[in-house]
Formats: structure tokens, C-alpha cells, sequence
């Protein structure tokens, strides 16, 4: 009969392995040439390959310098640079602060880690009188929540942690105007609100704003949505690729949550 043939090729499709998902690359090296080239040189590498990078000689000899200062890595390597453009009310930037870089940011720690984070997004500025006026996508009340949040980083700029727990308490929560006070009396009580209200209404508030305005419409290429991830100064497409591009990018040693082989999306 002809279904048989056609159950036993679906049986077959649903047999084959799904996709892996995507394995942190940090280390991958080419490892096919290291034959090639050894063979042309007169040290002869007699070590077997787990000790090719017990020793620096051991390493010039079996010609695995590269793969073997990637495994010696500095302590101290400076951290990852990853800057988020957002704006307080897209739906997609409140998902990925919340859910994708906090939490990113919370297992690899600052140090790995060196986030930015620059309320203005799509928003547009124009001068009327010598001063700084912002019109926001989502309207008046975003222009107002990237007003504050940009005040609360410009008020605890030196203390970037309690900055990040602040802004993504009032990202994740249903109501942000209202979420501000308590957010701010859990985790970073020595700012009061008519600290962050007096720079949201005053002058501070509109310097800033205009320098995240100048960083976002400084950005090359130039961004076409929000919420846009620029890590090291290069666009990242793909939101679910943050943990692995940083741990592939990190000079330093790695932490362990970058050497698990199965993940690609925190959730
Ligand atoms: C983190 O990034 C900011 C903004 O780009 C920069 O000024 C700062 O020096 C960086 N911090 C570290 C520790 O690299
Ligand atoms: C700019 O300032 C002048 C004089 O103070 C005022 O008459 C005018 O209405 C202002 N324009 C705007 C757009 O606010």
C-alpha cells in the first residue's frame, strides 16, 4: 500500500534529533589546522593534547599559542559593553530589560558585564526658546517615565546597581508611575522622590535627556526599532543571543554560567 513507505519516512522525521540549541562559543578554535601546520616545523610535538598547554614551550612547540592564551586568560579583562535604547513604554523593551538583560546582567555580574542604559528610544526633540522639548511614540506619559528613569540613572550614576534594580522595578511593574516610590525606598532609600521629580521637571533632567537624544541619533547604522542592543559598538539582531555574545566576547575568564553547553534564552 502506499501509505507504508510514507508513515515509515514521517516516522524517520520525527526520529531525526531536533536542532541543539545554540552552545556558548568561547574557546571553539580551529582545532583541524594545528596538524597541518606541525608537521612543517622541527620541534616535534610528542605531547599528547591535553598537555599542549601545560607550558608555555609545550604550547610553541605543538604550535597552539592561540588556543592555549585563550584557555590562560587574565583575571581582569575589562567588561563587556552592552547599551540598551529603549523607550519606558514599548512593550518590547520592557520584555527584554526584564526578562532578558537583568537577569543576563545579574548572573554574569558587572564586572563581565558594563551595561548603559539610554531612555529616549524613538522619542523626537526640538528647541522652542533655547530649551529642550520631547515628544515621545507612546506619548506624553512615556516622555514622563523615560524622564524619571533617566533622572534616577543621573542621581545614582555612581551607584549603577541600585540604578538598574530601580529602572527595571518601574519596567516591570503594571503601573511604572506609581511603582517609582516604592522602587526607590527597596533598593535605593538615600534618593527621595522630590529628588528624582525635581530633576524630571528642572533643567538636569532636560540636559540629560538631550545627551541620551544625541547618543541615540549618534548611533551607526542608525536604529530602526526599539528596543535596540548595541553590544561592544555593534548592533545585536537577535535579543536571545545576549548571554552567548557576552560570554564569547569576554576577554577575561569566563563564569560558569557561560560554559553550560544548553542555553541560548533565559526565561
Ligand atoms: C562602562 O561604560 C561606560 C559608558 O560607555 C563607560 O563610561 C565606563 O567607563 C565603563 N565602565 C567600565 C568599568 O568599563
Ligand atoms: C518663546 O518666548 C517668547 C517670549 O518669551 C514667547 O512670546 C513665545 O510664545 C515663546 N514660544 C514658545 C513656542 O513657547
Amino acid at each position: 500500500m502506499a501509505w507504508a513507505p510514507l508513515a515509515s519516512l514521517l516516522l524517520l522525521l520525527l526520529l531525526v534529533p531536533g536542532v541543539p540549541s545554540v552552545p556558548c562559543q568561547v574557546g571553539s578554535g580551529s582545532h583541524s589546522q594545528l596538524h597541518r601546520k606541525s608537521q612543517s616545523t622541527k620541534p616535534v610535538c610528542t605531547q599528547p593534547v591535553y598537555n599542549w598547554c601545560s607550558s608555555w614551550e609545550n604550547s610553541r612547540i605543538c604550535q597552539a599559542e592561540k588556543e592555549c592564551s585563550a584557555q590562560w586568560r587574565p583575571l581582569d579583562a575589562p567588561p563587556v559593553s552592552v547599551k540598551l535604547f529603549y523607550e519606558a513604554l514599548c512593550p518590547g523593551c520592557r520584555f527584554f530589560l526584564s526578562w532578558m538583560l537583568f537577569p543576563t546582567w545579574v548572573l554574569l555580574g558587572k564586572d563581565v558585564m558594563n551595561v548603559t542604559l539610554v531612555p529616549f528610544g524613538n522619542a523626537k526633540e526640538t528647541q522652542v526658546n533655547g530649551t529642550w522639548e520631547f515628544t515621545c511614540q507612546h506619548g506624553e506619559l512615556e516622555c514622563e517615565l523615560n524622564m524619571l528613569q533617566t533622572c534616577v540613572l543621573y542621581l545614582l550614576g555612581s551607584h549603577f546597581p541600585n540604578a538598574f534594580v530601580v529602572v527595571n522595578c518601574m519596567m516591570s511593574a503594571v503601573d511604572q508611575t506609581t511603582s517609582l516610590e516604592p522602587c526607590l525606598k527597596l533598593y535605593a532609600p538615600d534618593i527621595s522622590m522630590e529628588d528624582v521629580t525635581q530633576c524630571a521637571t528642572g533643567p538636569q533632567g532636560k540636559k540629560m535627556m538631550h545627551q541620551n537624544a544625541m547618543m541615540t541619533n549618534h548611533l551607526s547604522p542608525p536604529h530602526t526599532y526599539t528596543p535596540w542592543i548595541v553590544v561592544e559598538e555593534t548592533h545585536l539582531e537577535n535579543p536571545s543571543e545576549l548571554l552567548n555574545t557576552v560570554c564569547h566576547l569576554y576577554q577575561g575568564e569566563v563564569p560558569d554560567i557561560c560554559k553550560r553547553n544548553t542555553f541560548s534564552t533565559i526565561r
